[in-house]
């Protein structure tokens, strides 16, 4: 699967969740600022789940379809899809930011859940991702506060 001159989308494999995990933690870190205000008990909160144990295990989750971007032999972005259409990852790595990863792997998530028959993609979009998010068609319809302090927005895409 190829999106764009230099960067390939392909499905996850286990030998990727070390990778993975570094890449979703460092663009968490240094990316997400909006939403943790670089507040170490935030960052935390935002990272307590995303261990190597964890990403392993939902590469290896039957029914969910998790994707990595390359560019060359370099990992560039992370997204992940669970069978009813949750948009549950969607990562770019520091270095690759504004070069298309993140339009390339939800364009590849959005047509999994077209294949799949699905009407909606849903997500739960970071202060950072929200103008991505609407720039690519979801739209807002709650806005919580997660366990950890942290702004959530709830957002749906009719496919
Ligand atoms: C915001 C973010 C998601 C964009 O992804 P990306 O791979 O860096 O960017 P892409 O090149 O794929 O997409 C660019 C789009 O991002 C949006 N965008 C938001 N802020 C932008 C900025 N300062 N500069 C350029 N594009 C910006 C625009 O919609 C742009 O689309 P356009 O080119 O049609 O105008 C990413 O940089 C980011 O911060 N990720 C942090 C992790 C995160 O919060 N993930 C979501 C979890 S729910």
């Amino acid at each position: 699967m190829s999106a764009g001159p230099n960067i390939v989308i392909r499905p996850a494999q286990s030998d990727d969740a070390a990778a993975a995990t570094t890449l979703v933690r460092r663009s968490i870190a240094e990316l997400c600022q909006a939403d943790h205000h670089n507040m170490a008990p935030i960052i935390e909160g935002m990272l307590i789940n995303k261990t190597q144990d964890n990403i392993s295990a939902w590469i290896a989750t039957p029914g969910s379809y998790f994707f990595v971007a390359e560019v060359g032999p370099i990992l560039a972005g992370v997204g992940a899809l669970t069978g009813d259409g949750e948009i549950t990852l969607l990562y770019v790595a520091p270095d690759f930011r504004y070069q298309g990863v993140s339009k390339a792997l939800i364009v590849t998530l959005e047509n999994k859940a077209r294949e799949l028959g699905l009407p909606t993609c849903a997500l739960v979009s970071t202060d950072t991702a929200q103008r991505f998010f609407a720039a690519r068609g979801y739209a807002g319809y709650d806005k919580d506060e997660d366990d950890f302090g942290m702004d959530a927005t709830s957002m749906t895409k009719t496919l």
